[in-house]
C-alpha cells in the first residue's frame, strides 16, 4: 500500500457520486439569480450534479452562492454548489462549462452604445461596431477558457452565453477542438411573444417548435410548429393586419412596429435584431435622439436588483420577485440544453453550430444558428437547405455570416489592419474611412481590454 491510496480512493468515490460537474463562469453576475432558480426548476434532471460559480468578483460570486444554496435546500435538491475564483480549479474535471459573463462590464456597453453615435453609425451591444468591439473583448478570454479545457476538461462541452454568442463560438470553433455550443434565448422568447400576439398558446405542457435559419441575431422563423401544425401563417395573417403604415418612433414599442411590418411583408418573423439592418436611419435618429443608451438603462436599475438579491439572500428561503434578464427565461434555456446532454434526451433546439453544409447558402464552416438535435453526442444541426429563407433575404445573413468569420479571425490573431477591414465589411458600415474612424474611436476607449495588437 502506497500512502497516495487513500486519497485516490476518496476522490474515486467523490467522482462517482457526483453525477456531472456543471461549471458556470461569470457565475457572481446579477443573471446568475435566474440561472440558480433555472437548475432549481430542474433538479430532478441534473440529480447529483455538482454546480461550481466562478467569478473574479467575489461579492458578486458570494451574493449568487448564498441566494443558490439557499434555494437548493429549501428544495431539498440532490445537488452540491460551489464557488470559487480560480478560473483552473473550477474547469478542472469539469463536464460543462458555462460562459456567461461580459467582459468590460456595463461600463464597456455603454461607450460600444454611445462612442458609433458621434460617427453616424448606430451603437448597439451586439451588432454593428458596438457588437464588433464586444467580440474583441470577449473572444480573447473565451479561448483562454477553451484552451484550459484542453488541459483540464477535453471531454467538456462548452455552452456559451458570452455575446456575441454567434462571432464567439465561431471564433472559438475554429480555435480549440472542444465542443462548443452557442447559445440564445432570443428565438425561443421572440417566438412565444409573436403567438401570444397572434393568441395563440403552446399546448399544455409543451412547447412551440420553429425553424429558426440564419446567424445569431440574424435569422428568420419560417415555421412554428403547435401540435405539428404550423401557425405561422396565423401570425402573419395578425401582423398583416396590425401593421401600422406609419410607426411612431418616439414610442418604446417603435421596435415592436417595425418587426410587424417585417413580417408582414416577408411572411416570416425576423430575429429582433433584423430591425437594425432593415430600418437604419429610423434607428439611428432614435438612438441619437434618445437622451440614455440601453446600458445606462440597466445600470440605473442594478442598485435595485442587487438591493433585493441582497435582501432576499438573508431570508431563509429567498423569494426573488426581480431579476436581471426578466422572468429567468436566460437560464432556463440554458438549463434545456444542458439536461438534454446531460440525460440523452433527443429533443429539438435552436442553437449555434457549425454549419457542415446543414444551410445551403452558407459556407461549411461558418457557425449558424438553427433546429439542431440535441442529445448526449451534442447539437447536431438539422438540414435546412435554404431553411424556407428566400432569394431576397439571403444576402445580408451572408454577409453577417462572413462578417462574423473575418471578426473571430481578426479578434483571435489579427492587427489593427485586419480588425479595420473586417468592421467594414459589417453591413451597418460598409465603408473603410468610417470603420477606421470608429475603429480607432472604440479602440482608444477599449485599450486595457483588447490585445496589443489590435492598437497598432
Ligand atoms: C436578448 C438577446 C441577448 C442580449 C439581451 C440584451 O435576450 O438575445 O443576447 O444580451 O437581449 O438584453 P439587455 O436587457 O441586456 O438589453
Ligand atoms: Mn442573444
Amino acid at each position: 500500500m502506497t500512502k497516495t491510496q487513500p486519497t485516490t480512493t476518496l476522490v474515486a468515490e467523490t467522482r462517482r457520486h457526483q453525477r456531472a460537474k456543471i461549471v458556470i463562469i461569470g457565475g457572481g453576475s446579477p443573471y446568475c439569480a435566474g440561472l440558480m432558480r433555472a437548475i432549481v426548476h430542474h433538479a430532478d434532471e441534473l440529480k447529483g450534479c455538482h454546480v461550481t460559480l466562478m467569478d473574479i468578483n467575489k461579492e458578486g460570486l458570494e451574493l449568487i452562492y448564498t441566494i443558490g444554496s439557499k434555494l437548493i435546500k429549501y428544495a431539498g435538491a440532490d445537488l452540491t454548489l460551489e464557488r470559487t475564483t480560480s478560473q483552473e480549479d473550477a474547469i478542472d474535471g469539469a463536464d460543462f462549462v458555462i460562459t456567461t459573463f461580459r467582459s468590460g462590464g456595463m461600463s464597456a456597453r455603454r461607450l460600444d452604445e454611445k462612442i458609433p453615435l458621434r460617427h453616424e453609425l448606430i451603437g448597439q451591444e451586439t451588432v454593428g461596431p458596438g457588437g464588433f468591439f464586444y467580440a474583441l473583448r470577449s473572444i480573447p478570454v473565451v479561448a483562454g477558457i477553451a484552451k484550459e479545457m484542453e488541459k483540464r476538461a477535453p471531454q467538456a462541452f462548452l455552452l456559451n452565453y458570452t455575446n456575441p454568442s454567434n462571432i464567439v463560438t465561431e471564433a472559438v470553433a475554429h480555435y480549440s477542438g472542444i465542443r462548443i455550443i452557442g447559445m440564445c434565448d432570443g428565438p425561443v422568447n421572440e417566438i412565444k411573444e409573436f403567438a401570444q400576439m397572434a393568441g395563440i398558446e403552446a399546448a399544455a405542457g409543451k412547447r412551440l417548435r420553429h425553424r429558426t435559419v440564419g446567424v445569431n441575431h440574424g435569422n428568420w422563423t419560417t415555421a412554428v410548429w403547435r401540435d405539428g401544425i404550423d401557425i405561422l401563417p396565423q401570425i402573419v395573417q395578425w401582423c398583416k393586419e396590425h401593421v401600422d403604415s406609419q410607426p411612431t418612433m418616439t414610442q418604446q414599442n417603435y421596435v415592436h412596429e417595425m418587426l410587424i411590418q417585417l413580417t408582414a411583408e416577408y411572411e416570416a418573423i425576423p430575429s429582433h435584431y433584423l430591425h437594425y439592418y432593415y430600418f437604419p436611419e429610423r434607428v439611428l435618429q432614435f438612438l441619437q435622439e434618445k437622451p440614455t443608451s440601453r446600458a445606462e438603462d440597466i445600470m440605473a436599475d442594478i442598485p435595485a436588483i442587487l438591493a433585493h438579491y441582497h435582501d432576499e439572500a438573508q431570508k431563509e428561503v429567498p423569494h426573488l420577485t426581480k431579476m436581471r434578464g426578466g422572468d429567468g427565461g436566460f437560464g432556463d434555456f440554458a438549463l434545456d440544453i444542458l439536461r438534454s446532454i446531460l440525460n440523452d434526451s433527443g429533443e429539438e433546439w435552436v442553437l449555434n453550430v457549425p454549419n457542415h453544409g446543414s444551410i445551403d447558402f452558407l459556407a461549411n464552416d461558418r457557425v449558424v444558428e438553427l433546429p439542431c438535435y440535441v442529445d448526449a453526442r451534442g447539437a447536431t444541426p438539422l438540414t435546412q437547405g435554404d431553411g424556407g429563407i428566400t432569394l431576397e433575404r439571403r444576402g445580408l445573413i451572408t454577409l453577417l455570416a462572413e462578417y462574423e468569420a473575418a471578426t473571430a479571425r481578426a479578434a483571435l490573431w489579427g492587427s489593427r489592419r485586419d480588425a479595420i477591414k473586417a468592421l467594414a465589411s459589417n453591413p451597418l458600415v460598409m465603408s473603410y474611412s468610417k470603420a477606421e474612424a470608429v475603429y480607432d474611436d472604440l479602440a482608444s476607449a477599449h485599450a486595457q481590454y483588447i490585445p496589443e495588437r489590435l492598437l497598432k
